[in-house]
């Protein structure tokens, strides 16, 4: 069986001396069991690169360019995560889809980056509460994933994908375990159709996962981790949805 993956999306929060002290706390409660990713604010990436080294934590960016190299003002390359240590990157947040028009096709381009740098990218999907309640979560979920297998197809099973209802990030409102077992069965489907590897893709849920809601979750069958926001930023909560995983 595959390791779960907890994954703490910090987004635009933190400063030099609150990272320290979370990643210090975070390593001194991590036991192996479970692989352990914080994706973190770019100019942070170093400070926290040289606090995880050696510790199996993953370093995880939170963007990437869908551009190799070049004119791209304010863009940071695959290529240069990597120099600096990055293993994982988020692609696709739905706060990127939403205030910076992140489309399918875009996110898809940042994917192919990362997977072309050996960074393992987080590609976020899910639905907003008005496609939920109009019955087109499937068809959201799918148009999203289906570009992404579009244009990696042959390199597919070494994505990581995201299941966040929009609805959910944030806001406290999770989606039950059966309800989010429900759509990473149906994506799980589509990546059996894609590759014969599929089985070996994680995909994991992502949506006011905290200590208290984090074993459901992760018990059901095709629930193979979580992209944790707001409790990652305090280590305690972390640290409880990490021991979750590896129960
Ligand atoms: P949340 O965020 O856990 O604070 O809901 C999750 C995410 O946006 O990745």
């Amino acid at each position: 069986m595959k390791q779960k993956l907890i994954a703490g999306n910090w987004k635009m929060n933190g400063s030099l001396s609150a990272n320290e002290a979370l990643v210090r706390a975070v390593q001194a409660g991590a036991a192996t069991g479970c692989q352990v990713a914080m994706c973190v604010p770019s100019v942070y990436l170093s400070q926290v690169q040289s606090l995880v080294a050696g510790s199996g934590i993953w370093l995880g960016a939170q963007d990437v360019s869908a551009h190799e190299q070049g004119a791209y003002t304010g863009e940071v390359s695959a290529a240069m995560l990597r120099d600096i240590g990055v293993r994982c990157c988020i692609v696709g947040h739905s706060e990127r889809r939403q205030h910076h028009s992140e489309s399918d096709a875009l996110v898809a381009m940042k994917a192919k980056q990362a997977l072309a740098a050996s960074i393992t990218p987080i590609v976020c999907i899910g639905e907003t509460l008005a496609e939920r309640e109009a019955g087109s979560t499937a068809d959201v979920v799918r148009r999203q994933l289906a570009a992404v297998i579009h244009l990696n197809g042959h390199c597919i099973s070494e994505i990581v994908l995201a299941y966040e209802p929009v609805w959910a990030i944030g806001t406290g409102k999770t989606a039950s375990p059966e309800q989010a077992q429900q759509v990473h069965a149906l994506l799980r489907a589509q990546l059996r159709a894609a590759t014969v590897q599929a089985d070996r893709v994680s995909i994991v849920y992502g949506g006011s996962m905290n200590a208290a809601n984090a074993a459901s979750l992760l018990a059901q069958p095709d629930i193979d981790g979580g992209l944790v926001g707001g409790a990652s930023l305090k280590a305690a909560d972390f640290l409880s949805i990490v021991a979750a995983a590896r129960s």
